[in-house]
């Protein structure tokens, strides 16, 4: 199956995350929405597999859930806005330098009470997808269902960050695609969902059948790979970005 100019308006790229988010975040307290643009965005201006686009679609997806489970929508927006924020302290360790990181912060307690923020901060430090134990609070589940790539423009996008970086031996768009794409097929059957939900469940069922479509995968990849270079970005994963 071969990318057509329709199928284009379909799938979920960064332009599609970024305008989603600006419609969703209407929802959200408007003071609380512009300290974290302001103050915690600009913080992951290095990063490009975990940058805004990134966080912008786990944003995207815990607002989702959180309606699906009437749980408090800004909870949901603070914990998927700084889950990763910690990566420029202790990359390994990046959870709980979030979640320290979220936890001093003295803006979010005008927004919020001590046990939000005790939960916000635990579902920050349990989010890691490898990680087994269930995390501890359902604010955490979300959170980690939500950190997920269910779309395959976002992960054509990722990895590609990461093989363009990490692999300088391969030089060609097919050299890079085969090593992303077998190293998906190998790992895609491990993904499990601690919520269970439905809706994320549909899309990850989709997400698996498009990419089992191995000429479809490759029409995607190819078209992130070239606007990695039509856009220049080459140059900043190779200099600029930390994230690999
Ligand atoms: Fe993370
Ligand atoms: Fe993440």
């Amino acid at each position: 199956m071969l990318v057509t100019k329709n199928m284009c308006n379909l799938i979920k790229d960064s332009n599609f995350v970024l305008r989603e988010y600006e419609e969703k975040k209407k929802e959200l307290n408007a003071k609380l929405v512009c300290y974290v643009e302001e103050n915690i965005f600009p913080r992951y201006k290095r990063y490009y597999g975990h940058g805004l686009t990134h966080i912008k679609d786990v944003i995207n997806k815990c607002l989702l859930l959180g309606e699906y489970y009437s749980l408090d929508k800004n909870m949901c927006y603070v914990m998927a806005a700084y889950h990763d924020i910690g990566l420029n302290v202790d990359c390994d360790n990046h959870e709980k330098e979030s979640g320290k990181i979220l936890f001093s912060d003295a803006n979010l307690k005008t927004y919020f009470d001590e046990e939000q923020i005790q939960i916000m901060k635990e579902a920050v430090e349990d989010h890691r997808g490898s990680r087994k134990e269930r995390p501890r609070n359902f604010y955490g589940e979300v959170l980690s269902d939500s950190d997920r790539d269910f779309d395959v423009a976002l992960l054509a996008r990722r990895q590609l960050g990461v093989s363009l970086k990490n692999y300088p031996s391969l030089k060609t768009f097919e050299e890079h695609f085969e090593r992303s794409y077998n190293y998906i097929l190998e790992n895609k059957n491990h993904i499990s969902l601690w919520t269970n939900n439905e809706i994320l469940n549909k899309r990850l069922e989709q997400f698996k059948k498009e990419f089992l479509d191995k000429e479809f995968a490759r029409s995607v990849y190819k078209k992130e790979y070239e606007k990695i270079f039509r856009e220049g970005i080459v140059d900043k994963i190779l200099h600029y970005y930390e994230d690999f």
